[in-house]
Formats: C-alpha cells, sequence, structure tokens
C-alpha cells in the first residue's frame, strides 16, 4: 500500500514525504488519552519479541509508562494512522561523549505490519531527528532473527556497521546484535 506521510513534530512544523496515496501517517506527541491503543500493541507478546521489555500485563503499569516515560520523553512519538495509534518511534540520545548519538527504536501494532508504516516512520524519524535533537549519528541495534526490521533499516538507508557477537543481555539471555548507523 502506498503511503503518505505527514509528520507532525510537537505541533511546530510539518514535514510531508510523499509516497503519493490513501494512507496517512502522522507522528506526534503522545497524550493519556492514547492508552487503549498503546496497550493494543503493548500487551502483546508478538510485539515485544525481540525487544528489550516485556509485554504489558494490565493497564495501570501501561499507563505509568505514558504518564512518566512516554509523554515527558524529549523525543518519543506516537505513530499515527487515520487517527489511530498504531505504534511509537523513539530517538534516544547518549549522555557524555556520546550525546550526539542517538539510538533508534520503534514498535508497529501487529495488524498493521507490511503496510510501509514502519518504514515511513522511521524515514521520518531521520529526516528531522538530527536537527531536533542536534545528533551526528543515530543508531539502531537489532537481533539479527528480526528479519522485518533489518528490512525497515535497510529500505530506510542506514548502513550495516557491525555484527556484534553477544554483546547484550535480553530478558535473561545474551543476544548478538546488528549494528546499523547513518550519520551526518
Ligand atoms: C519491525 C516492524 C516495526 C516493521 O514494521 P512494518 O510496518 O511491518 O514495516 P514495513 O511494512 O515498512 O516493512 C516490513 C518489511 O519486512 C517484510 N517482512 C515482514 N515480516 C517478515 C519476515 N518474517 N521475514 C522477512 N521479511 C518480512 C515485509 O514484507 C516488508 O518488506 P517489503 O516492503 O519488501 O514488502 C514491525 O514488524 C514490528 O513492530 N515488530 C515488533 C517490534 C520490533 O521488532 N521493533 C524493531 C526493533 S529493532
Amino acid at each position: 500500500m502506498k503511503v503518505v506521510i505527514l509528520c507532525i513534530l510537537q505541533s511546530l512544523f510539518l514535514t510531508s514525504i510523499g509516497f503519493g496515496s490513501e494512507m496517512y501517517i502522522e507522528l506526534r506527541n503522545f497524550e493519556e488519552r492514547d492508552l487503549p491503543d498503546f496497550y493494543e500493541w503493548a500487551s502483546d507478546p508478538d510485539v515485544t519479541q525481540f525487544l528489550m521489555w516485556d509485554n504489558y500485563k494490565n493497564k495501570e503499569s501501561a499507563r505509568e509508562f505514558l504518564v512518566r516515560v512516554a509523554i515527558p520523553h524529549p523525543w518519543l512519538k506516537a505513530i499515527v494512522c487515520d487517527g489511530k495509534v498504531v505504534g511509537s518511534i523513539s530517538l534516544e540520545p547518549g549522555k557524555g561523549s556520546k550525546q550526539k548519538v542517538a539510538e533508534v527504536g520503534y514498535v508497529i501494532a501487529k495488524k498493521y505490519w507490511s503496510r510501509g508504516i514502519g518504514t515511513a516512520a522511521l524515514k521520518a524519524a531521520l529526516k528531522t531527528g538530527f536537527d531536533d535533537l542536534d545528533l551526528v549519528r543515530i543508531e539502531a541495534y537489532v537481533d539479527p532473527c528480526n528479519l522485518a526490521s533489518i528490512k525497515v533499516i535497510e529500505k530506510s538507508g542506514m548502513t550495516r556497521e557491525g555484527y556484534l557477537r553477544k554483546c547484550i543481555l535480553q530478558k535473561g539471555v545474551i543476544k548478538d546484535r546488528l549494528l546499523y548507523a547513518l550519520t551526518r
């Protein structure tokens, strides 16, 4: 399906990336009213399979994350499609010597997979994130088994820089990661 992105970031400016068509995607800050949509994918174990966090088991803990982490976060956006929040994308800047480098992370609700939304959202984040956070480098760390995410990253123009063996403890298991990056 073709996609048009309308990316409204912090209600300050509008970016459009044209794919030419029927679906509209907006990136905006989270609000508390997003809880039902957020919980739909954040409670899904298929969605969190490759992620560092476990699926939420109740709405109260999901609400706490929304209020304490997502809403005040400097760059964690809701991905909105036809008025529904279908996922999220974040840029997490490092500290000290890593302050010009951010790691990107993203999630799409299962029933919206394979419609081009993940790729459109990542392209939008790469387009605006450097200026928003004054970055020189954006990194993505991906599980080598996460083929859909590898496709999204490669379609978005990030460069594979390495295969990091046994580099992370994920939910009690030592895992490998592919490292991708885009610099400017
Ligand atoms: C990874 C994720 C964000 C992709 O989102 P999406 O909206 O489905 O992405 P897109 O539709 O833009 O692209 C997905 C591509 O992967 C392909 N794909 C999907 N499942 C696949 C699989 N099991 N094996 C190989 N390719 C696969 C799709 O066909 C599509 O490729 P195409 O454009 O060539 O047809 C989504 O699957 C997701 O939220 N997964 C769970 C969370 C996650 O893993 N986040 C990333 C952490 S690094």
